[in-house]
């Protein structure tokens, strides 16, 4: 779409407009996410490196969907190294410029290393890709087969009970506006509009996501038919899980065998 640089409807002058060719998180979300947003899961930090820890293993963390790889330099700082797979190349560079190990890929079909904890936060696994695709059940089938015995998986995703809402947030240079519609009876639709001041201007960015609202009875034996036991959690750490969002705290049992609830 093409745009001229003026004015806005809110008085702005409107340096550039973008439309992001990624599905999601280009350069101008993933900075607003960094600065606004991915501090959300800090207090689950302490938490998840103790479930990193498995006698006699060495601990390592996978973290799908790592964005600007906070948590990953959280666990690293808690003796949890790991690494982290996102399908943003901007969160991606940042999780590089911090040192630590990430890489772009898609989590449909992504062979999850072996680890002793695998976290997909903030609502990773039910993201539809270009091809519209969700995540969840590869990653869970391959989680499961990688994590080492007595490993841990966590991870929140939309469930059926989200409802529509909108909201925006603010910081120095930079504004975020968003409006969550429920599609298709089982799709959330987040259509968001992200400003970022540079060399005096204001570069406006859209993004619209999809996500599964997901069946949590779908989820759960998902989870079971893996082998994985598991709970569903309101918290993580100290860090409540938003509304509308289910959040699982998986096992891999030290010896084989299916089981049901923690
Ligand atoms: C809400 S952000 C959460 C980022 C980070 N985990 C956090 O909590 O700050 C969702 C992340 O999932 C990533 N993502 C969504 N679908 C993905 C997929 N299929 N494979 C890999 N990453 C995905 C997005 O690029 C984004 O970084």
């Amino acid at each position: 779409m093409g745009f001229e640089p003026g004015w806005d409807s809110a008085y702005h002058f409107v340096m550039a407009h973008n439309h992001s060719e990624q599905p999601f998180y280009g350069q101008d979300l993933a900075y607003v996410h960094g600065q606004g947003f991915a501090h959300y899961w800090d207090g689950a930090a302490d938490w998840l490196a103790e479930l990193a820890r498995i006698p006699g293993e060495t601990p390592y963390a996978v973290d799908i969907g790592c964005g600007d790889g906070r948590m990953l330099g959280k666990l690293e700082q808690r003796h949890v190294p790991g690494c982290g797979f996102d399908v943003s190349e901007s969160f991606v560079q940042a999780a590089r410029a911090r040192g630590l190990e990430a890489s772009v890929a898609d989590a449909n079909g992504l062979e999850v290393p072996e680890a002793t904890l695998v976290i997909a936060l903030g609502e990773v696994l039910a993201y539809c890709n270009a091809s519209g695709e969700v995540a969840l059940e590869r990653t869970i089938r391959s989680s499961a087969d990688s994590l080492l015995p007595g490993g841990s998986m966590v991870f929140d995703v939309t469930c059926n009970d989200m409802d529509a809402s909108a909201g925006w947030s603010d910081g120095d240079d930079w504004f975020v506006a968003y409006r969550n519609s429920i599609v298709a009876e089982n799709y959330l639709e987040r259509r968001i509009t992200v400003f970022v001041e540079e060399n005096n201007g204001w570069r406006r960015t859209d993004e619209v996501h999809r996500q599964k609202l997901l069946d949590t009875n779908e989820v759960e034996a998902l989870l079971l038919e893996c082998g994985l036991r598991f709970k569903r959690i309101s918290a993580m750490g100290d860090v409540p899980v938003l509304p509308g969002r289910a959040a699982y705290l998986a096992k891999k049992p030290k010896q084989a065998r299916v089981e049901g609830h923690i």
